[in-house]
């Protein structure tokens, strides 16, 4: 589904205003993202779940439970990482999967750091196995045991570390072996931020960033913002440019909704890419079921984007479902690009009653 209008053979998501990935532009608002527990809005059990821990582990004078947090993109894991390392007033020392080739990556790691730092391994479902096992011990005993040499030479050694804290944030839980997840003490599922609370987060950022903002306007982003604080820093990063220039400066209801209007983002916070990817379904394969590589073949995007980015929102919007069969077209979907649901594809009409995922 790649149309002159959705942004032709270009295809990925990459540049999209409601993409919920990070970008270099996000990662440098620093002054956007919370630093303290008390400023990191909603999430209200992951919330609570967290103090109870770091005031435990401060007044016992112990490291902090390890901790997984996992969820779509945006939703704060990194922020919480950050904000449990400073509450905790240690040093994080940030690192990730993919960035981890060895289990010697992360013995040089976890050697120099200090007694209850916070290591934060963004992307752990894509560490290595052979490195993975390293952190069994490490996480049960502050332990390491490590082969060095190799053939008839090899050896192992056993090194100790001080008491650390692991965090890993995840988009992924299932691709999490069992035997990593079990070694987390606590393990916390990130979700969807009600419009509520990402009218308080717009307002927060809205301050740091010294735009005035009606609450009416608030409210229009909050809406459209996919239930994702980073979409919603980015929208109204992009709002308050059109504020500047095509009106006074202030983001009135009709400024914000003239400002989306421009940049293609509808009612229910959905770009040109997820409307392309719902009429691909639709159009393409009758609403389906259709296999997760194909539809991401049909709009010239890589299956993981589809299934991180594009994803979770419509299938909490009720417009997308994934059965065992494939991603199905819901009803809602049909009708929200102004379309009639049909039952011709023969199962649809059994999977639209479960409706299961
Ligand atoms: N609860 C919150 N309150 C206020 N702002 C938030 C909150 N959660 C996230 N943000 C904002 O959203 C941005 C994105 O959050 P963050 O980078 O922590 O998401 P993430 O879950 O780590 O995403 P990814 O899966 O892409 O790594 C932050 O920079 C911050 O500005
Ligand atoms: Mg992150």
């Amino acid at each position: 589904m790649t149309t002159p209008e959705n942004g032709g053979e270009e295809g990925a998501a990459a540049g999209r205003v409601i993409d919920s990935a990070e970008t270099e532009v996000d990662s440098h608002d620093r002054a956007l993202r919370p630093t303290r527990l008390d400023d990191f809005v909603g999430q209200s059990s992951v919330h609570e779940a967290i103090r109870i821990a770091v005031d435990a582990a401060k007044q016992r004078d112990e490291a902090l439970d390890h901790l997984l947090l996992y969820g779509p993109p945006g939703l704060g894991k990194t922020t919480l990482a950050r904000i449990v390392a400073r509450e905790l007033g240690v040093n994080l020392r940030p690192t990730s999967g993919p960035a981890i080739q060895r289990a010697g990556d992360i013995a040089a790691i976890l050697t120099t750091m200090q007694t209850h730092d916070v290591l934060f391994i963004d992307e752990i479902h894509r560490v290595p196995r052979s490195a993975e096992e390293v952190l069994y011990s490490a996480m049960e005993d502050f332990r390491l045991f490590m082969m060095i040499g190799s053939g008839p030479a090899a050896r192992s050694v056993q090194l100790s570390v001080k008491p650390f804290t692991l965090i890993g944030a995840t988009t992924r839980y299932a691709m999490i072996s069992p035997p990593l997840r079990d070694r987390f003490g606590m393990v916390q599922r990130l979700d969807f931020y009600s419009t509520g609370e990402l009218e308080q987060v717009i307002v927060r950022s809205a301050e740091a960033l010294e735009v005035e903002l009606e609450p009416a306007g608030a409210r229009n982003l909050a809406e459209r913002a996919r239930g994702t604080p980073r979409i919603a820093n980015r929208l109204l990063r992009r709002v308050r440019d059109y504020a500047e220039v095509r009106a006074d400066g202030i983001i009135t209801d009709s400024v914000a909704d003239a400002a989306l209007r421009g940049l293609r983002v509808d009612e229910l916070g959905l770009d040109e890419h997820d409307r392309g990817l719902l009429r691909a379904l639709i159009e393409g394969f009758n609403g389906g079921p259709v296999g997760l590589d194909t539809l991401a073949a049909a709009v010239a995007e890589d299956a993981d984007t589809v299934m991180d980015v594009y994803e979770p929102y419509l299938i909490q919007l009720g417009f997308l479902a994934r059965t065992p069969r494939g991603r199905v077209a819901m009803p809602a979907a049909w009708i929200h690009l102004g379309l009639t649901p049909t039952a011709s594809s023969p199962d649809q009409g059994t999977l639209f009653e479960t409706g299961s995922g």
